[in-house]
């Protein structure tokens, strides 16, 4: 047993001591035929250490008990932290076309181990418009569009996919606008943390010229372990089977929902959005979700990851806040493939330190396309988001934008030590850092990012406002 291995047994031992135990049961209670309600004893989590041959998890710590973690020795894993500009074989990548190589690497080991593959016969989409309206937005005249994204549902008939998304773009535009996606929280579009006062997000993207839009992830994989991973997409493209351990995760399912609407721009220019201007913004699980959306569709054209944290811009090895153990847990571990369990497991013990990839590397693979990190400040951002793990994920991956040409934070490059700019400073480049003063809510960046963002992606003029109808000049009589 490495010697990490058995500081966490001790300290799992003194974790069940207190009696902290994992609390979500994803056992289902569902009525049978006769009316009665019965057990199922399928258990997902189970099933998935089983294949693994998983004896035991390590309980995650408290991760919003701040007493508990300490800077100082926040990085017991540093030596293990994978070069993200290094090969495999040890050959150091110094050119921009060794990068593509380097980049299939790593995006094999996130795949493989951590967000899982989508199988590669995962079904069509067919997407129906619904409803056109036209409103307006700021005083800006407006179309949205709602649409119903029919999967293809053939191969097994028993799990119907609808994937629910609407978008809404300046009318009157001559050209194709760029648009930011959400992914809606609550599970329906339109759902956020932290609403000010003051124009909303979709305003200010309007009178940037900007289309907005929001595509509702629970519609395409329910957010929700146990018999759910049966379920959505992940559940029909294995026929409500169980998964196989790298297979993907809800986070990558949702992202595979947004690449499924790119296609929708793509085949239909008549929609007003330009297909190679399409980013994704969302907070918390969905800044996740945004992340990973980017990091594996290089159509992805600009992300806002908001209040992110453990499997998104937060390193993995820095040990503050919400860690692997949380994430291996039953509430969580459906946002991963199952092979990410291993890494929470005390018996065979595997830690954070073995994992092939950290966060920066996820960010690494967004370069050199705008990447905007973001959070609030305490209490109302969290604890558990460990803001300064995804700075420091951060300064690692600005290597990979300053190779490709980019700028990256700026800052003097060694994340054990970089200071963080202060609250409210935008910092960087294509690769951006600011926090905010509020909390767990992307809400109070969004005027720094349409800032931001316009240095790089260029939104067509909005039409000049009609000219108010001349008075009609007086019937002359007779
Ligand atoms: C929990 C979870 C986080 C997650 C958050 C959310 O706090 O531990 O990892 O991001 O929920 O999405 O609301």
């Amino acid at each position: 047993m490495s010697v990490r291995c058995k500081y966490f047994s001790a300290y799992s031992v003194f974790v069940i001591i207190l009696g902290i135990a994992p609390i979500f049961n994803s056992s289902v209670v569902h009525a049978d035929r006769r009316g009665s309600s019965a057990q199922d004893e399928y258990d997902d989590h189970q099933n998935m250490m089983n294949q693994l041959g998983i004896r035991q998890l390590r309980p995650g710590a408290n991760p919003n008990n701040q007493s508990t973690f300490d800077e100082a020795t926040a990085n017991p894993y540093k030596d293990s932290m994978p070069d993200v500009l290094t090969m495999k074989d040890g050959t150091k990548v110094t050119s921009p076309a060794q990068w593509p190589k380097r980049r299939a690497e790593i995006l094999e080991d996130f795949e493989r181990e951590v967000y899982g593959r989508i199988p590669p016969d995962a079904p069509r989409v067919t997407w129906e418009v619904t409803e056109t309206t036209n409103g307006n937005s700021a005083g800006i005249p407006t179309v949205t569009k709602t649409l119903v994204g029919h999967v293809d549902n053939s191969a097994y008939p028993d799990i119907t996919v609808n994937i629910r998304a609407s978008f809404t773009v300046p009318a009157g535009v001559k050209q194709a606008v760029p648009i930011m996606l959400e992914f809606g929280f609550g599970g329906f579009f339109g759902g956020r943390r932290g609403r000010q006062s003051g124009p909303s997000w979709t305003e200010q993207a309007i009178s940037h010229g900007w289309g907005y839009g929001f595509i509702n992830p629970g519609s395409i994989q329910p957010d929700r372990g146990g018999m759910s991973l049966r379920q959505g997409i992940i559940g029909l493209t294995n026929k409500g089977q169980p998964r196989k351990p790298d297979q993907w995760g809800a986070l990558r399912a949702w992202g595979w929902g947004v690449s499924r609407l790119i296609d929708f721009f793509e085949a239909n220019p008549d929609a007003g959005v330009d297909p190679k201007k399409v980013g994704i913004e969302g907070v918390s699980r969905y800044g996740k979700a945004a992340l990973v959306t980017a990091a594996f569709d290089e159509r992805v054209a600009v992300t806002f990851v908001a209040s992110s944290g453990e499997g998104g811009a937060k390193l993995h090895r820095h040990i503050f806040g919400e860690a692997v153990e949380n994430l291996t847990g039953r509430g969580e571990y459906h946002w991963m493939t199952g092979n990410f369990l291993k890494y929470g497991a005390s018996d065979p013990c595997m830690t954070a330190a073995d994992l092939p990839v950290d966060s920066h590397e996820l960010i690494a693979l967004c370069a050199p396309r705008p990447c905007f990190i973001s959070y609030g400040v305490l209490p109302g951002d969290p604890p558990w988001v460990d803001a300064h793990g995804s700075f420091m994920a951060g300064v690692l991956a600005g290597p990979v934008y300053k190779l490709l040409g980019k700028k990256d934070f700026g800052t003097p490059g060694d994340y054990l030590t970089d200071p963080m700019p202060p609250v409210g400073k935008l910092i960087g480049g294509e690769l951006a850092w600011r926090q905010h003063e509020g909390g767990h809510t992307s809400e109070p960046n969004w005027p720094a990012f349409l800032e931001w963002v316009g240095r790089y992606i260029k939104a067509p003029p909005l039409p000049q406002p009609l000219a108010p109808t001349p008075a009609r000049p007086a019937a002359t009589p007779g």
